[in-house]
C-alpha cells in the first residue's frame, strides 16, 4: 500500500505526541473553589461531592497554601451563612464583619500572592435561596443589583482581587464597574458569568452551602440550555459593561457554547467545570466503572481544547498533583 500521509507517524512514541500536543494543562489554568464554614476546626465532607470539604477559615488557610505550593494561582470563595442572619434582602453579603470578609482579609494575609475571587450573589445569604431579592414571587432585577454593587464593593474592601457575579441579572456588570470606580478599586477585576444556565448539575452545590431555592426554579434569570446565540450575546454585553473574563458555566455539557464565546469576544474565557460533573465522575469511579485520575485530565484538556482559559473546577488540587 501506498500512502502519500500516514497520520499515524505523529503519534507513534510518547516523545513525539508530547512535542505536538496542542492543548497542554497547567496548574495556573485553574481556579479552586472553596466552601467555607464558621468555627474552629470544622471539616465536613459534602455528601454529594465525596471528597469535597466545607472547611472552617484555620482548615481553609492551609488548603490556600497547599493549593499555592502545587501551583495553583487562583481561589474562588463561597461561605455557608448561617439561617439566622438569612433574609430577603441578603444584607449580611456585604457585612464588613461577615464571614466571606473576614475570609478574604484571613486569606490574602497568610498567602498574599494568591488571587482570590469572591463569590457575588445572594443566594447563600437568601432566606428563599434564591439569587436575588424576592417581591410577589419574582427576583426582581434593579433592586438586586443595588444588592450585588454594595456586596462587589465589601469584597473589595477586604482586599479581593476579582469579584464573580453568578447572579445573570441584567445590567449588574456595568453597576458594579462603576461602583468599584466610584471607590476607587481600580484593580479590582470581574470575572462575569456570562452564559450560567439553568442547569440540574447544580444539585451537590446547593447541597454544600444549604442554598437550594425555596420555591420555584431559576429560569427566569438563568438561562435556557436551549439556547446558543444568547450565550454570544450576554457575553459581549458584560465585555462591553466592563467584565475583565467572561465565564461559561456550567462546562461539560456546553462545550459548543465555550468555542462559540471564545470565538466572540477578546477576553479571556473562564469556564466553570461544575458540583454535577464532578459527582458524575466521583460516582463512576467510586464503583469502579472509570480511571478517575484518567478521567479527571481528559476532562479538563477538553475544556481547555474547546476554548476554556481558565477552569474552575473542585478536581484543581487532585489534577495539580498529577500534573506535577
Ligand atoms: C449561585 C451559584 C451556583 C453555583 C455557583 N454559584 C448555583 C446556582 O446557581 O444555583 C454552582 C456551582 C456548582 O454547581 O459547582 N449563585
Amino acid at each position: 500500500m501506498y500512502l502519500q500521509n500516514r497520520n499515524r507517524i505523529l503519534r507513534t512514541t510518547p516523545a513525539i505526541r508530547s512535542m505536538v500536543a496542542e492543548t497542554i494543562l497547567t496548574p495556573a489554568d485553574f481556579i479552586a473553589p472553596l466552601f467555607i464554614d464558621e468555627g474552629e476546626n470544622k471539616t465536613t465532607e459534602i455528601a454529594s461531592m465525596p471528597g469535597y470539604y466545607r472547611r472552617s477559615l484555620d482548615g481553609t488557610i492551609q488548603e490556600v497554601k497547599e493549593l499555592w505550593s502545587l501551583g495553583v494561582k487562583s481561589v474562588l470563595l463561597f461561605i455557608k451563612c448561617k439561617d439566622e442572619l438569612k433574609d430577603n434582602t441578603g444584607k449580611e453579603a456585604w457585612n464588613e464583619n461577615g464571614l466571606m470578609q473576614r475570609s478574604i482579609m484571613a486569606i490574602k494575609s497568610a498567602v498574599p500572592e494568591m488571587y482570590v475571587m469572591t463569590d457575588v450573589a445572594l443566594d447563600p445569604f437568601s432566606s428563599y435561596g434564591h439569587d436575588g431579592i424576592v417581591k410577589d414571587g419574582e427576583i426582581v432585577n434593579d433592586e438586586t443589583v443595588e444588592a450585588l454593587v454594595k456586596m462587589s464593593i465589601s469584597h473589595a474592601a477586604a482586599g479581593a482581587d476579582m469579584v464573580a457575579p453568578s447572579d445573570m441579572m441584567d445590567g449588574r456588570i456595568g453597576a458594579i464597574r462603576q461602583g468599584l470606580e466610584n471607590h476607587h478599586f481600580t484593580n479590582t477585576g470581574i470575572m462575569a458569568y456570562s452564559a450560567k444556565y439553568a442547569s440540574c448539575f447544580y444539585g451537590p452545590f446547593r447541597d454544600a452551602l444549604d442554598s437550594a431555592p425555596g420555591f420555584g426554579d431559576k429560569k427566569t434569570y438563568q438561562m435556557d440550555y436551549s439556547n446558543r446565540i444568547e450565550a454570544v450575546k450576554e457575553a459581549l454585553m458584560d465585555v462591553e459593561e466592563g467584565a475583565d473574563i467572561v465565564m461559561v458555566k456550567p462546562g461539560l455539557p456546553y462545550l459548543d457554547i465555550v468555542r462559540e464565546v471564545k470565538n466572540a469576544v477578546r477576553v479571556p474565557v473562564s469556564v466553570y467545570n461544575i458540583s454535577g460533573e464532578y459527582a458524575m465522575i466521583k460516582a463512576a469511579a467510586q464503583r469502579g466503572w472509570i480511571d478517575e485520575n484518567k478521567a479527571i485530565l481528559e476532562t479538563l484538556t477538553s475544556i481547555k481544547r474547546a476554548g476554556g482559559d481558565l477552569i474552575a473546577t473542585y478536581f484543581a488540587k487532585d489534577a495539580a498533583k498529577l500534573l506535577a
